[in-house]
């Protein structure tokens, strides 16, 4: 099955609203005529509805970083996935390392979260990886599976194919040090067949991005990988230019 090559910006806590519009203007037109790569940005919230209106009727689908499982009430500084479909955010980043790392999120609460996305109408790109110690004690394929078994087990076999997982080394992340290709296809590999155990269909539909220090020079190598579908990318993403560039590297 040929599945959607898929590129996704994590700006991470970066761009002011005025930056934010700055950028979506520079991206558009060098984007705009690549038709066959899905193309995702994902600001800060302050700027999700100034970069929802900029970006309508182009390629571009803008998704937000975070948000709550719940529908409302008494949990200070959260968002709800309503709040987030009411501008037309289209999609949502959930498990981000950086958010299970500082901010306690937990594999019980993505349990909840990535349904509740998917409940709402938002895409969910659920980022699981192992941190540097797990690799050396050769624990990935374990923490791959925990994480995976655990933050899907509430979505029926039937919607699976509507998330969208993001394969993110720890310690690839922000540090330079990319996975090599065929330690991203091996561990993206792994994560297809837990899907596929789950249903075949799902296994072979599902888009896995891998994340962690792609860059214009190392994306299209790592994309070519047969069960690599595209990438989460970080600081590369904050310079339209480079962003383009990769986005260019999947078509
Ligand atoms: P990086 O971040 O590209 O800066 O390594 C990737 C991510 O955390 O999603």
């Amino acid at each position: 099955m040929s599945r959607t090559p898929y590129i996704a910006a994590n700006w991470k806590m970066n761009k002011t609203v005025a930056e934010a519009e700055e950028y979506i203007q520079a991206l558009l037109p060098k984007v705009g005529a690549i038709d066959d790569v899905e193309i995702v940005v994902c600001p800060p919230f302050l700027a999700l509805q100034a970069m929802v209106d900029s970006a309508r009727g182009s390629s571009v689908q803008i998704y937000a970083q975070n948000m709550h499982e719940g529908d409302e009430g008494a949990f200070t500084g959260e968002v709800t996935a309503g709040m987030l479909t009411e501008i037309d955010v289209q999609g949502v980043i959930l498990g981000h390392s950086e958010r299970r790392q500082y901010f306690n999120e937990t594999d019980e609460a993505l349990a909840r979260k990535v349904p509740a996305a998917l409940g709402a109408g938002l895409e969910p790109i659920l980022c699981v990886g192992e941190n540097e110690s797990q690799r050396d004690a050769d624990e990935t394929e374990a923490v791959l599976t925990r994480q995976i078994q655990a933050d899907l087990a509430e979505v029926p076999d039937a919607r699976l194919s509507e998330v969208v997982i993001a394969y993110e080394p720890i310690w690839a992340i922000g540090t330079g040090r990319t996975a090599t290709p065929d330690q991203a296809q091996e561990a993206i590999a792994l994560i297809r067949g837990l899907i596929e155990g789950r249903s075949a269909e799902a296994g072979a539909a599902i888009r896995i991005l891998y994340g962690g220090s792609v860059k214009p020079d190392n994306a299209a190598e790592l994309i070519s990988q047969p069960d690599v579908d595209g990438a989460l990318v970080g600081g590369a993403s904050l310079d339209p230019g480079d962003f383009a560039a990769i986005v260019r590297a999947a078509a």
